[in-house]
Parts: C-alpha cells; sequence; structure tokens
C-alpha cells in the first residue's frame, strides 16, 4: 500500500478496557488494516493489550491512573466515568505531534472509539478530526438505551419484581427482567445508583459529533433493530459483524489460553462437549461453583470448563480449581477438563463442542451462533439479559437457566442440551444460522458490502 514519499492512512482506534471490548475493537483493527489503514491502538495502561501479540499495530499508551483495586472499590460504573475523564488529556497530548506530522502530508487520522470511551469524541472534536463509534453490543441492546429516558419518565424503571415478566411497552420482545438496567446487578455495584447508570447510558447512545457508527452486527441477525436504530441515532450505521469471522486479531487475548484442551476436545466424539464459560467479568460464587460442579458430573457429559484465576477485570472474586468439591476430580477422571483460559473462538468451532453454557455476553453470543453451537443462558446483567432474550426467544438457539439452580437441575439442563429431541432442534436452528451468517459476510452479503462502504467513507474523510 504505501508509496514513495506516501504513507497509508492512520486510524487511531481507542478500544475499553476490558476483554468484551478489546477483542472487536481490535478485530476492527485486523479488517481495517488488510483494507490497507495503518492502525494505532490507543489503549489505557490499564489492561493494556500486548503489543508482541499484534506487531501490525502500533500501540500508544495512555495514562489512566487507575488500577484493579479501583475497579473492585468503585464498581464498574463509576470507573468507566474516571476513565473518560483521566484519559482526556493524556490521548489529547498524544495525539497532537501526529496531527502536525500528518497535516504536512495531507493526511488525517480518523479516531474510532468504544461507544464508552466517549472522551474520545472531545479529543477528535478538539483536534478537528472526524470520528466513527464502535458499538461492541448488540443493537437491540442499543435500542434499549434509546428506550430508557421515555421508561423512566412513564414512572417504569426502576421496576419492581412484580413487574418481570410483563412486556416492555414499545419495546418487543422484551420483559422487564430482559432490559440491561439493574443497577444492583453491575459488577461492583453497592447499593441502586439509577442516576449514575441513567448518565452512562445516555452518554453510551449520545453520538455527539460522531459521523457514523459501527456495529459488531448483521442485518440477518438483528434486521428490525437495525431499521429502528438507524432511524433513532440519526447517522449511518455500518453493521460489519461478525468482527471475528471476518479478520481475526492475531491474539487480543488479556489472559494466557490454555491451548492443550485442543488436545483433549481432539479426543471427544462429535458435538459430544459442553463448554462452560461465563467470560472475562462473570463469576460464580462457591455454591453456585459446587452446583455446577455436581451438575456436570451427574450429567455423565464430557465438558469443557473455563474457571478463572481472577483475570484482571473479574469483580466476584475469583473462582478456583481449589473450591471444587472434595471427591469432584476422581469423579470426572478424563471426562472433564478445567481451564484458567480457553482459545474460544477455536473451542466452539471444535467438532467435538455440542453445547455452550453461557453468560451470553455479546461476544460470546456471536461467536457461538458463528459456529452453530446451540446455548445454555446463564444472564449475569447489562445486555446478557437482551442477548439471552434474543438467544431464547427470536432465534430459538438456546433456553435460559434461572439462577440458583440445584446440581439435579443443573444436570437436566445439561441433558435436555446434550442428549434431548429440544437440544438437537436447537442445534439444527443454530447450525442454519451459521450459514446465514457466513453468507453476511461473503462477497455481495450485507457485512460485506456495509464494510465496503464503510471503508470508502474512511478513506475519503
Ligand atoms: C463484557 C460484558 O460482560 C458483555 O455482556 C458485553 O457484551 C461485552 O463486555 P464479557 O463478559 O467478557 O464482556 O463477555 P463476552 O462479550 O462474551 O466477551 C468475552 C470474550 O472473551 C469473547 O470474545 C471470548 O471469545 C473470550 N474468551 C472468553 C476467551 O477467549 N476465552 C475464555 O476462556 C473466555
Amino acid at each position: 500500500m504505501e508509496e514513495q514519499g506516501q504513507r497509508d492512512p492512520q486510524i487511531v482506534l481507542v478500544p475499553c478496557p476490558f476483554q468484551g471490548h478489546i477483542n472487536p475493537m481490535l478485530n476492527l483493527g485486523s479488517i481495517l488494516h488488510s483494507k490497507g489503514f495503518s492502525i494505532t491502538i490507543a489503549h489505557t495502561q490499564f489492561n493494556s493489550p500486548k503489543p508482541s501479540d499484534n506487531p501490525d499495530f502500533v500501540f500508544l499508551p495512555i495514562s489512566d491512573g487507575l488500577s484493579y483495586s479501583d475497579l473492585s472499590s468503585k464498581g464498574i460504573v463509576d470507573f468507566i466515568s474516571c476513565l473518560n475523564i483521566n484519559c482526556k488529556e493524556p490521548l489529547l497530548e498524544s495525539l497532537t505531534p501526529m496531527i502536525d506530522e500528518k497535516q504536512q502530508l495531507k493526511e488525517l487520522p480518523c479516531i474510532i472509539y468504544d461507544e464508552y470511551m466517549y472522551f474520545a469524541e472531545q479529543v477528535a472534536h478538539l483536534l478537528k478530526l472526524p470520528s466513527v463509534i464502535l458499538s461492541t453490543g448488540s443493537a437491540a441492546n442499543l435500542l434499549t438505551y434509546y428506550a430508557f429516558p421515555r421508561l423512566q419518565k412513564d414512572g417504569f424503571i426502576p421496576f419492581q419484581d412484580d413487574m418481570a415478566l410483563d412486556m416492555v411497552p414499545e419495546l418487543h420482545p422484551f420483559r422487564f427482567k430482559d432490559l440491561p438496567f439493574r443497577f444492583k446487578d453491575l459488577p461492583g455495584a453497592s447499593s441502586e445508583n439509577l442516576d449514575a447508570l441513567s448518565k452512562l447510558i445516555a452518554s453510551a447512545r449520545d453520538t455527539r459529533s460522531s459521523s457514523a457508527m459501527i456495529l459488531n452486527s448483521m442485518e440477518y441477525l438483528e434486521q428490525s433493530s437495525l431499521i429502528q436504530l438507524k432511524q433513532q441515532c440519526r447517522i449511518p450505521l455500518f453493521s460489519i459483524g461478525p468482527l471475528h469471522k471476518t479478520a481475526p486479531a492475531p491474539s487480543s487475548s488479556l489472559v494466557k489460553e490454555e491451548a492443550s484442551c485442543m488436545a483433549w476436545l481432539d479426543k471427544q466424539a462429535l458435538n459430544s462437549v459442553i463448554y462452560v464459560s461465563l467470560g472475562s467479568m462473570v463469576s460464580m460464587d462457591e455454591k453456585e461453583l459446587t452446583e455446577m460442579a455436581w451438575g456436570l458430573a451427574h450429567s455423565k457429559q464430557p465438558f469443557l470448563w473455563v474457571l478463572k484465576r481472577g483475570p484482571p477485570g473479574s469483580f466476584h472474586g475469583s473462582e478456583s480449581t481449589d473450591s471444587l468439591p472434595n471427591g469432584f476430580k476422581e469423579t470426572i477422571g478424563n471426562r472433564g477438563y478445567i481451564v484458567n483460559w480457553a482459545p474460544q473462538n477455536e473451542v466452539l468451532a471444535h467438532r467435538a463442542v455440542g453445547g455452550f453454557c453461557s453468560h451470553c455476553g455479546w461476544n460470546s453470543t456471536l461467536e457461538s451462533i458463528s459456529d452453530g453451537v446451540p446455548m445454555i443462558c446463564r444472564p449475569s446483567f447489562g445486555d446478557q439479559r437482551v442477548n439471552t432474550r434474543y438467544i431464547c426467544h427470536v432465534w430459538r438457539v438456546g433456553f435460559e437457566l434461572e439462577n440458583d439452580l440445584s446440581r439435579e437441575e443443573i444436570e437436566g439442563a445439561i441433558k435436555r442440551l446434550m442428549t434431548g429431541k429440544e437440544g438437537e432442534e436447537l442445534r439444527q436452528r443454530a447450525i442454519d444460522m451459521k450459514v446465514k451468517v457466513e453468507s453476511c459476510i461473503k462477497k455481495g452479503g450485507s457485512s460485506y458490502n456495509s464494510l465496503n462502504e464503510l471503508v470508502d467513507g474512511l478513506f475519503s474523510s
């Protein structure tokens, strides 16, 4: 791409420093790099991605002044608000010399920022640069953000427990329990603080001076939500997902992946393994861990279980193999494999994996659907409930596990997914979805076309 005296146009990416946000941003970086842009990742020092894993990118650390103890003491909402305050000046200072250099070369960079890193838009605005938002969640989740002021004005929020199963007015297909607005569920939240949550949601849905929004979604998956979102946000939308399938980043894992589980998977029968992982932020407490352990053991199904030993950004204390009940390891023998962190995309693509027990973060949801794996949903907070509603009710590729289940109920759920007729139907629908998702990123598909339009727009910005 580089010609004499000419450099590739630059794009600065500003990810939000949590695994579920870093992954899609780095995937986007890889895609844009393959299209001829040079990529700078302006990242916080907190949860910094590893430059050595991504030699194609330039890494620009921004001082944030925050630590893991701030995360657990403040809770996630306050933590994100502090990031936005602390990082603005450092980003401005780091980018100013680059702009001078670029102006000489008549090449202006564009800043693409995670929707929760809204300080980056203020920096872009000050530097007179175009900016674009990356929304790392689903379009449906963003629609709930747009509905929030109306629901609050009409007195529906905070909703009472006896309304949990009522349908939300004008927000099909959600019941109140599916909405992402329960502050007390958020990691680190110590009390109900609707005001702080309301501010965060308002900041995430505000497009400010940004010229477009990129979504890690696709028309096939969320057509109706995308149409509504286009009307609400009033800037061009580019749904170009699933990003991890278009151009996987070399590695964006903050924790070392235990690749040894792949050799274990190779020895298992087709569709026999249930994969259990609650992503990077959710952990099980000791009681749930014990019930899950015995549920898995008694199901007699092979399983691969991610039990985190305190990865960065984990809030509920770290799970540990030390907390596993006595006699569990002897009972399961080689039928189960436990890792601290798995190469999840490879795991879900493996022929032996026939089901995913997940917290339903948006990345895990997309990854499971893209590989045709049906799900048991165990949502915890935020958009995980929104995604669960879609998985179970709209796409019908999974069912929900209620909280505080006994080992017998967990065993029953695993058998229902892995061996029952219902599980077979869910799997078939998931496989059908995989094929349709693949066609979105193939030549002529909606995400393929949308990506080309985005790239044309970025080249001319
Ligand atoms: C967070 C929120 O919890 C989620 O609801 C939101 O949609 C995104 O931000 P997280 O909880 O980490 O994300 O879940 P998820 O979105 O599923 O992202 C986790 C990522 O980590 C996935 O890309 C997954 O492939 C990866 N992962 C997870 C691994 O690589 N190995 C593992 O063992 C577990």
